[in-house]
């Protein structure tokens, strides 16, 4: 019998002919520039047009490219150009660079790769600019959320934001992942200074952030894409539900209805939506409404029909760092489900070649649709088109002195001054004149890595510090010229003939969940050397505590009333000024606490408007001077 192929022999010479004059056609039909200077290339066309344009050339393999972020230095050889890899990023662990033209050497470098490919497509670049572009030494840093929630002022942190957006931007940098717009239920969470506040509120007010960095033009050399993280009910999560054992909050599980997920976690993303956030993070958090709990990363109800549907987002979806890996056991699943569930972009970060195979795999098996990749795609190639990535797709550090510049830190100082609470003030201690002889003691009083806090320099952050700025006690002597000053930070010095004590007690820096309180060495407790410190100084002098934390710590009762004044001062950044200026007057306490102060660690979870709410100190309380 003759094979299919021979006895349609016949039938194949007048089809090449046809396919050969459709051909020859399609050439004198479409204009002979086209593919030279093809539509996706030229700036004086809508968006979305050029979007289409260049959707309609690529193959899957450059669209599942396009899906993928990589961390830097997991980046093997030329990976970017050969397949297609549409994100870097620069994780906690990746190496820092010194200067803003280190860093634009670098990325301009990974850009070079990206645009030699078959359609030049643009990297874009990211990381985490969460209180100032705290990878670069000598960068402006800002109060971490906490204290930007403190001072409650929505102009105010969009300021610091388009600081931050200038002095990353400037760094070859397209994008932060910032801001946290977490609403935090229980302080002993390790992020709780990555959020404004406990009010849904305030956190949904303090959405300015987004239009500080993403400016009115996020193609100009001040702006980068924002990103609300993370989606969603972040700080929401119960004590001790989560599955692994040494994270208590961080990763856990939100048991709420979902009536309460709306209201508390939902409502600020519904603010960044509506000022025109580029990206949003998914959580590593799961929710539960009733039903057992669905992880964040595989929840197509909140990603795509809440968010993406009701809410009208039309930007990228970025799964967290891993996010996607902790699905499901079987890799295959755990990418099918992301995808489907309307995660864009993908934080691999590592295993790139894994992600991209499966993810072709899955799309040739018919697991995950092509609609569902383009719309992906659609969106990466939106936001990229918008930062002008396409006609500039290499740093500017024209503007490089701006890093760090004294205009930048007034700004940190103002911040640093405004988000200063003091909740305690008897006999009216404060404002200082300056003219007192003072004795100031406690590990937070000349340690910059102990008001930066995490995510400055490095992932958890360090005690040193890193690039610039002033301590307090910097601060203070700046303030306070006229002030005789005895410093010893453990309060060993003698404690005689001193008017008026200083101790800045302090915890020690952290991020994420080695945060946790109970999970490792920080227990929203006074150290053993602070807390001695106070009683010997509170012992012998009217005194004045300023507490450098991320969140509300257990003082105790009977150390309470041996303190004269007590000042919430969360993490100020760089700007040891800004603590010293209210405490002489400079400017005055404005503050208000945006998270319940509990007298006790053990009495969270409390929050605001809880039946029998009964705390040391109020959600919103502050003395004005
Ligand atoms: C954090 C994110 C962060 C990402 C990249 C994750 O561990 O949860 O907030 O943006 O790492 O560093
Ligand atoms: C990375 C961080 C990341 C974290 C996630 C660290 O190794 O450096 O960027 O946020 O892991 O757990």
């Amino acid at each position: 019998m003759a094979s299919p192929l021979r006895r349609h022999a016949k039938l194949w010479i007048p089809l090449a002919f046809i396919a050969a004059a459709a051909v020859a056609v399609w050439f004198v039909a479409v204009p002979a520039e086209s593919d030279g200077d093809p539509d996706y290339r030229d700036p004086t066309l809508p968006v979305a047009e050029r979007v289409a344009d260049l959707l309609d050339r690529m193959t899957i393999e450059e669209k599942a490219g396009q899906m993928t972020q990589v961390a830097v230095d997991a980046v093997q050889g030329d990976a970017v150009a050969e397949r297609g890899i549409g994100s870097l990023l620069n994780g906690g662990s990746d190496a820092l660079h010194d200067t803003p033209e280190d860093w634009a050497a670098m990325i301009d470098g990974r850009q070079e790769q990206a645009l030699d490919t078959r359609l030049g497509i643009p990297l874009i670049y990211g990381l985490d600019a969460v209180h100032g572009n705290a990878s670069l030494p000598g960068a402006t840093i800002f109060p971490h959320n906490i204290g930007l929630g403190a001072a409650g002022d929505p102009d105010l942190t969009e300021r610091a934001a388009q600081i931050t957006a200038a002095e990353t931007r400037v760094a070859g940098v397209h994008w932060t992942f910032s801001p946290c717009l977490c609403v935090v239920r229980d302080s002993r969470w390790g992020r709780t200074y990555e959020s404004f506040g406990e009010d849904p509120e305030l956190v949904s007010q303090m959405a300015t952030a987004v239009t500080g960095y993403q400016g009115e033009d996020l193609s100009a050399d001040t702006s980068v894409l924002a990103t609300a993280k993370h989606y969603v009910g972040d700080g929401g999560t119960a004590y001790g539900t989560s599955e692994t054992e040494d994270y208590l909050l961080d990763q856990g599980v939100a048991e709420l209805s979902e009536a309460e997920l709306r209201r508390l976690h939902l409502a600020p993303f519904e603010a960044a939506v509506d000022a025109g956030v580029g990206s949003v993070m998914v959580s590593y958090s799961s929710n539960d409404l009733g039903d057992g709990p669905i992880k964040a990363h595989a929840d197509s109800y909140l990603i795509t029909d809440v968010l993406k549907g009701e809410l009208g987002f039309d930007g990228i979806v970025l799964s967290d760092w891993q996010g996607v890996d902790q699905i499901s056991l079987d890799y295959a699943e755990s990418v099918r489900t992301a995808i489907n569930a309307g995660i864009d972009m993908v934080m691999v970060p590592f295993e790139y070649e894994r992600f991209i195979d499966t993810l072709l795999d899955e799309v040739e098996a018919g697991h995950i649709g092509t609609d569902r990749i383009d719309d992906a795609v659609d969106r990466i190639l939106t936001k990229k088109f918008e930062l002008g990535l396409f006609e500039d797709p290499y740093a500017d550090t024209g503007n490089a002195d701006l890093v760090g510049s004294p205009e930048h830190r007034a700004v940190a100082r103002e911040a640093a001054a405004a988000s200063q609470v003091l909740l305690q003030n008897d006999g009216d201690l404060l404002p200082l004149t300056g003219e007192e002889s003072l004795y100031i003691a406690g590990s937070g009083a000349d340690a910059l890595g102990r008001q930066l806090g995490g995510w400055s320099g490095a992932w958890q952050g360090t005690v040193e510090g890193v690039g610039e700025g002033t301590t307090v006690l910097e601060g203070i002597q700046e303030a306070a010229p006229g002030a005789d000053v005895e410093f010893s930070e453990d309060a060993s010095a003698p404690v005689v003939d001193r008017d008026v004590g200083i101790v800045v007690v302090a915890e020690d820096p952290y991020a994420e969940g080695v945060g946790d309180a109970g999970a490792g060495d920080h227990d929203m407790r006074l150290s053993g050397v602070d807390a001695a410190a106070v009683d010997t100084v509170c012992g012998a002098m009217d005194c004045a505590v300023i507490v450098l934390s991320g969140r509300p710590i257990e003082i105790g009762a009977d150390r309470l009333d041996a303190i004269d004044a007590l000042v919430a001062a969360w993490l100020p950044g760089s700007e040891g000024t800004g603590v010293a200026d209210p405490l002489f007057g400079v400017t005055p306490y404005t503050g208000t606490l945006p998270v319940t102060w509990p007298a006790r660690v053990s009495d969270e979870p409390v929050n605001v408007g809880d039946p029998d709410y009964d705390p040391l100190f109020a959600y919103g309380s502050g003395i004005q001077t």
